[in-house]
């Protein structure tokens, strides 16, 4: 399987005046082309710190982090940006869709803004598709807040998944939303992911984790638990 990511001895100190946190301590991290991987652990083991540092919000303070062959600490500001945007597809607990913008608009976002060689006609079937794959298809004129919490979701996740992305990076999908929600966008980054998607989620919840095939326990900044042998389903 084809290498997307790869974390050498990554560490991460936060300072401020005060007070000094090592959020992460010599992680070590391989995710491949079509991993689904679970990040979980107590609150403030540096769950989202690894997350933001692997979808390349932040740089680490120590260590070697590949992305596709090219390492995150040679990249300018711009180049990450750049890279984030074609390669990275982000959800976050709160959905952060545009409350003005219809969920087309929402979903149509990243390829108006990143690939401006893309036609009207080619946007649409795209956005289209992907509101399909989400099974939203049928709302596409709605606002974020005429739509359940579950289905905004849905429309972040449809979002995510617009440019193509290499990897949907994932934090407390589930949060916001009430049990039934929550599984039902467990399901769909389930299907996601046995259609190929590569997924790395933190969930703070057991059974969601236990969907991963790769399991990481994080640990006052440190991997308690390598990742466990791939589950063939
Ligand atoms: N920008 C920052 N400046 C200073 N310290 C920070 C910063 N961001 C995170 N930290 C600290 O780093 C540690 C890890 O934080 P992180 O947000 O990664 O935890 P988490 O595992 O995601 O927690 P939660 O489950 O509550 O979301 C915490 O001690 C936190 O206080
Ligand atoms: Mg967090």
């Amino acid at each position: 399987m084809s290498e997307i990511l790869k974390m050498t001895n990554i560490s991460k100190i936060f300072e401020t005046e005060e007070l000094e946190t090592h959020a992460l301590k010599e992680i070590n991290l391989v995710i491949s082309k079509g991993d689904y991987v679970s990040i979980s652990g107590p609150s403030g083991c540096g769950k989202s710190t690894l997350l933001s540092i692997i979808g390349l919000l932040d740089m680490a303070t120590d260590g070697e982090y590949l992305f596709e062959g090219i390492s995150a600490t040679e990249l300018t500001l711009d180049e990450a940006a750049d890279v984030r945007n074609a390669k990275i597809g982000f959800i976050f607990q709160s959905f952060n869709l545009i409350d003005e913008l219809t969920v087309f608009d929402n979903v149509a976002l990243p390829l108006r803004y990143h690939s401006e060689q893309l036609t009207n006609k080619a946007i649409k079937a795209r956005v289209i598709e992907c509101l399909d794959q989400v099974g939203l298809s049928h709302r596409i004129t709605h606002k974020p807040n005429q739509l359940s919490g579950g289905q905004q979701q849905r429309v972040a996740i449809a979002r995510a998944l617009v440019a193509k992305p290499a990897i949907l990076l994932v934090d407390e999908p589930t949060g916001n939303l009430d049990s039934k929600a929550g599984d039902q966008v467990m399901e769909l980054l389930n299907s996601l992911n046995r259609a190929g998607t590569t997924i790395c989620m933190v969930t703070h919840d057991p059974r969601y984790a236990d969907m991963a095939t790769s399991k990481i326990q994080l640990l006052d900044g440190t991997i308690l638990q390598a990742p466990s042998a791939k589950i063939i389903r």
